[in-house]
């Protein structure tokens, strides 16, 4: 008898799942929503050193919610540009193992060796994306990338209104 390959969800995972839709439905409003849901990623799980989330704004992302030890000069990325603006423009997850060796790499800390951002989607079109820098080089498989899709479905109805995401 052939059994499906069915793969567990990492238990911290799923825990930070509840929580993060306790987050969301106890929040204030949405803007309160995200940032306690980047705090909640940022302070669960130690290689996800810095944890932001940029909105789609016409062809740009802009910077929202975001917690690490210290602030982003790009708080505006041409969607295309950068490692964020290609999931953006692919709406595919990207994981990059080592900055240094990947061309499209933006520097923003000179800590960060990896990193991973992951669209958010509504219907079919890229809304924003979660970007998680880590100080440890490959901090970032599958598994985070399962994950953070199931954090950005949870996101995705906590965009501002464009009139809150002028920067
Ligand atoms: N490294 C990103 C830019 C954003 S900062 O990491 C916060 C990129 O290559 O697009």
């Amino acid at each position: 008898m052939s059994h499906p390959v069915i793969e567990e969800r990492p238990a911290a995972h799923g825990d930070a799942l509840n929580l993060v839709r306790a987050a969301i439905a106890e929040a204030a409003g949405p803007g309160a929503a995200v940032q306690r849901v980047v705090d909640l990623l940022h302070d669960r799980f130690p290689p996800y050193d810095w944890v932001g989330i940029y909105w789609v704004e016409g062809s740009d992302l802009v910077l929202g919610p975001w917690t690490g030890p210290e602030a982003t000069d790009h708080i505006r990325i041409p969607i295309g540009t950068g490692v964020c603006g290609a999931a953006a423009a692919s709406g595919q997850t990207e994981i990059v193992a080592d900055v240094e060796a990947d061309p499209r790499y933006l520097a923003c800390f000179a800590s960060t060796k990896s990193e991973i951002v992951v669209p958010i989607f509504d219907g079919g079109a890229v809304i924003g994306e979660i970007d998680i820098d880590g100080s440890d080089p490959d901090a970032f498989d599958g598994t985070d990338a399962r994950f953070l899709e199931e954090i950005a479905a949870l996101l995705s109805p906590l965009r501002p209104p464009p009139s809150a995401r002028e920067a």
